[in-house]
């Protein structure tokens, strides 16, 4: 049996991509391995949160979690601050990182790019991530294309101590879904669709309705050419959209082609509506009943104890292998 982890952000909407590249992994991933899904507040505060918003956005993300299929007896789910552990190694492996290499990290180059005041966070953020994975002995990693190099980054990391102090860490691998790995924006289909984007139209909400979703699929950017075919460079907006298709359905891209040949965007678009809907639907039902009971909290709470008692064990043996403390724990 693999361990498996990964996290998620409760920083904003949780968007069709981030279901598509890494959530729904995250499903099938949970009959045969042991895996710890986490809600990384403590990364969502490298960049300004209101308080109040980003309470309300970690237990929606928590039903999110339990909305898609993900079951707690089998997964454990928890958030991040809650087990002290992850901030504590996050700063041991901040001593373990090289400046030039943090700050080599597109997502940090992105984010801090034209910025006057950086929060130093944005730039030890890949450390503490390290630690979030290295702390359960992760074999594997779910995750988008987007963390693809933090995930490098976790690797030299964890080789990098076994090395220099004692080989406790396993070296995650990486896994990126075939379909969906990176959905692209609606408006501009050559960037990522992605949360922060101030443009609601640019993005799907697992939690938007069926009329809004059709909306933004009925409006997404394609081009002129009007035929229904698989073309990255010329045709971004239209293969987002198959990708989206395919991903969804598990329908390969070339089958989706050959149904939709002679057949204009209008009719495309309104079934990749469709295919999104279906696919939301039973989410959002399953959302709306766990929102406001108090089962969440429940589980929250033994998904915390049960990811507390791994983490320390490899916390303590990180301090041993460093040296803290006075005392051998
Ligand atoms: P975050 O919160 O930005 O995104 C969560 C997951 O969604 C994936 N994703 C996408 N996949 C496909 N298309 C897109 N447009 C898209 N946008 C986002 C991301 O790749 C990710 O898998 N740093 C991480 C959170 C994190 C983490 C970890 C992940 C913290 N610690 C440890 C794995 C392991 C992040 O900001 O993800």
């Amino acid at each position: 049996m693999k361990t498996v982890f990964s996290g998620i952000q409760p920083s904003g909407t949780v968007t069709l991509g981030n279901y598509l590249g890494a959530m729904k992994h995250f499903v099938d991933m949970q009959e045969d391995n042991q895996c710890y899904f986490c809600i990384v507040d403590q990364h969502a505060i490298t960049q300004p949160q209101d308080r109040l918003k980003l309470r309300e956005n970690i237990r929606s993300l928590a039903a999110l979690y339990v909305a898609v299929g993900l079951d707690p007896e089998k997964a454990v789910l928890f958030v991040q601050s809650e087990v002290p552990a992850h901030a504590q190694l996050g700063w041991m492996m901040q001593c373990v990182a090289y400046i030039g290499e943090l700050e080599r990290m597109t997502q940090f180059k992105d984010k801090s790019s034209g910025k006057e005041a950086v929060s130093a966070s944005l730039l030890t953020y890949p450390p503490l991530m390290a630690a979030d994975i290295l702390l359960y002995g992760t074999n594997v990693v779910p995750v988008g294309e987007d963390q693809k190099q933090h995930l490098e980054l976790t690797r030299n990391l964890a080789e990098r101590f076994n090395k220099k102090y004692n080989d406790i860490f396993t070296v995650p691998e990486v896994q990126i879904p075939k379909e969906g790995a990176r959905i692209m924006s609606l408006t501009d289909p050559t960037s990522k669709m992605s949360k922060s984007n101030p443009n609601p139209k640019s993005y799907i909400s697992i939690l938007d309705e069926p009329q809004t979703i059709r909306k933004k699929i009925k409006s997404a950017v394609t081009d002129t050419e009007g035929t229904v075919r698989y073309d990255k460079e010329q045709k971004p907006g239209v293969a987002n959209l198959l990708t989206i298709y395919s991903a969804i359905t598990g329908e390969s891209i070339a089958t989706l082609e050959e149904r939709y040949h002679g057949k204009g965007y209008g009719d495309f678009k309104a079934d990749v509506a469709e295919v999104v809907v279906n696919a939301l639907e039973p989410i959002q039902e399953k959302y709306n009943e766990l929102i406001h009971s108090d089962k969440l909290d429940s589980i929250l709470d033994d998904g915390a104890a049960r990811a507390n008692t791994q983490a320390v064990r490899m916390l303590h043996k990180a301090e041993r292998a460093m040296g803290l403390g006075r005392r051998t724990r």
